[in-house]
């Protein structure tokens, strides 16, 4: 699957965003080896902390179908911005646990913008438990 057709599916996603309070709909989508694609939208709350970003939706969704990171190709973000969307800390710290180091993290824009980038480019120094080492 080509960037382009991911962040397709990314735009897809992002459709399905409850982003009352932000007006900010996000979308993502995870490609895995088997050809599945994965979505996740920002979903938000009138408690604004427990809203969710669209990565973490989507890579959490994934997850609760059983796929683990080796099953994780690449993940595609797309939002309404003047660059390519690019994820939040919270995110970060959840990509680096979840998506292989060199797995493609591909940042759009309504306007074709794309940058591609990676887990440990996102978030180096990652927090990670001594006994997950
Ligand atoms: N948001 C995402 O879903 N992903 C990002 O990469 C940036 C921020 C969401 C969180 C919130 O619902 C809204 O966008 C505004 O911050």
């Amino acid at each position: 699957m080509t960037n382009e057709e991911l962040i397709a599916h990314a735009l897809k996603a992002r459709e399905n965003s409850y982003s009352p309070y932000s007006h900010f709909p996000v979308g993502a989508a995870l490609l895995c080896k088997d050809g599945e694609v994965y979505y996740g939208a920002n979903i938000e709350n009138a408690s604004y902390p427990n809203g969710i970003c669209a990565e973490r939706s989507a890579i959490f969704n994934a997850i609760n179908h059983g796929k683990r990171k080796d099953d994780f190709v690449a993940l595609a973000l797309i939002a309404d911005t003047s660059v390519p969307c690019s994820p939040c800390g919270a995110c970060r710290q959840v990509i680096s646990e979840h998506l292989n180091p060199g797995t493609p993290v591909i940042m759009s824009n309504l306007k074709g913008d794309i940058k591609v980038t990676s887990p440990e480019e996102l978030l180096p120094f990652a927090f990670v438990l001594e006994e997950k080492r």
